[in-house]
């Protein structure tokens, strides 16, 4: 049996770890900046938290959780987002009394037995943040300012802005039954899913990916002609925040987002360059969802950006820039071998990339290594050199060589790997 990843699930290999890390350090060092703090929930958590949390009709739960039971029988499942479990976390161990607003983000692996395509897997990678404490239209923009300048700061530019308010739990109600009247009319246009959504959770209709029920919401009523007044003037207060901090962005009426917890303002950033799968970022306000996984009734707000995606578009845009050993040592003979063990050693803890083989090899083949690895110099130590106490070391790039003295020698490399380093 030939062992390979399994559908939808995929390695990050060693070349592209590095454009993964950048992304991870640059987020780290964006949000502390907003003043976040890493949050690092487990990854399996009770089903009911994602059920209750995500909601009974959205996809995610109804078909998209991988869960299984524990000895005593009850649902485990794979986080499919983290939202969840950090509000479980938030309540869990009170954060909120720590500090009355608490700003956390959480990076790592989400699990959603979705369809594998372009930009879309079944293990993925979220970079998430929340605010928790506030429910003013101030936190809703400072979320979007976060998340827009730090995809400026790794260098993603020309990405759509949308955003959109779904009212309150109160307002929603009347367009909730504006919108189930429409869908009646239009009930045999709707797939079968659909057509209960109709009557269980209408919103979630807008999410189907289905041509004809995307067609039948294309003109359907927009939510932003029934929100209440109070709603209206937080979703105005969240575009002023951003048109004065020069952040673009489109209002769009139909950007439900596809889990049941959002309240007023709901934003993507989209971008026309991944295919179907657009979304590179989605977040929005959750005020009810604190009380309802069980704490108390505090609000919050937040948004999880997917890294696939993310280094999908760097990839596109950048070259990548690959890292080479400052040094390799070629060492000939059992003497100039062990003293090449520790030489190396010693340089490494300088913060100097070495190299040097494991067995004995002779000094063409070390040096085929040396190329192959794309070390910028090697130092070739063999008995002439120890007993002259002198060792040859050769640039690579220049292909000239000179004469290193060997006492000394791991401060002598440091300071010439230094200077050639500028
Ligand atoms: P979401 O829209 O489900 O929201 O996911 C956020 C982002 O995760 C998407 O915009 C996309 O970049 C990425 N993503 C989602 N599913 C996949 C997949 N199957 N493969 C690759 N990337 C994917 C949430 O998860 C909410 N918890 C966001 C949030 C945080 N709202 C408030 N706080």
């Amino acid at each position: 049996m030939e062992f390979t990843t399994i559908k939808g699930f995929k390695d990050i290999l060693p070349e592209d770890v590095e454009t993964w890390q950048r992304l991870e350090s640059e987020a780290r060092r964006v949000f502390h900046s907003f003043g976040f703090k890493e949050i690092r929930p487990p990854l399996l958590e009770r089903t009911e938290l994602f059920s209750r949390g995500i909601g009974q009709e959205t996809d995610i739960v109804s078909k998209e959780m991988y869960t299984l039971k524990d000895s005593k029988g009850r649902g485990l499942t794979l986080r499919p987002e983290a939202t969840a479990s950090v509000v479980r976390a938030y309540v869990q161990h009170r954060l909120y009394l720590k500090n009355p607003i608490q700003k956390l983000f959480t990076i790592g692996p989400m699990f959603r037995h979705e369809r594998p395509q372009k930009g879309r897997f079944r293990q993925f990678h979220q970079i998430n943040a929340e605010i928790f404490g506030d429910p003013g239209s101030r936190s809703d923009a400072d979320i979007i300012i976060m998340a827009m300048f730090f995809l400026e700061t790794i260098g993603l530019s020309g990405l759509g802005l949308h955003i959109n308010s779904l009212g309150c739990h109160k307002c929603r109600v009347s367009f909730k039954k504006e919108l189930k009247k429409y869908l009646i009319q239009k009930i045999h246009a709707l797939c079968l899913d659909c057509q209960r959504r109709t009557e269980t959770n209408p919103l979630r209709v807008f999410d189907c990916k289905v041509d004809t029920c995307k067609e039948t919401v294309s003109s359907a009523p927009s939510i932003l002609d029934y929100i209440c007044e109070d709603c209206q003037e937080h979703f105005e207060s969240v575009q002023g925040y951003l048109e004065s901090s020069g952040i673009p962005f489109v209002l769009n009426h139909k950007l439900v987002r596809g889990l049941d917890y959002y309240t007023r303002t709901t934003f993507e950033v989209q971008t026309d360059r991944l295919g179907a799968q657009n979304a590179v970022t989605g977040g929005g306000r959750y005020d009810g969802l604190v009380k309802l996984i069980g704490g108390p009734d505090h609000p919050g707000t937040g948004f999880a950006m997917g890294i696939e995606r993310l280094v999908a578009l760097l990839d596109e845009d950048a070259e990548q820039e690959v890292r080479t050993p400052d040094l390799f040592i070629a060492a000939l003979g059992d003497t100039a071998e062990k003293k090449a063990f520790n030489w190396v050693n010693d340089l490494r803890r300088t913060g100097i990339w070495v190299e040097t083989e494991y067995s004995s090899k002779g000094l063409k083949a070390q040096m085929k290594r040396a190329g192959r690895l794309g070390a910028r110099k090697v130092l070739i130590v063999g008995e002439d050199e120890l007993a002259s106490g002198k060792g040859v070391l050769r640039d690579m790039e220049k292909k000239v060589q000179e004469k290193v003295e060997l006492q000394n020698i791991v401060n002598n490399l440091k300071g010439i790997l230094k200077e050639s380093t500028g």
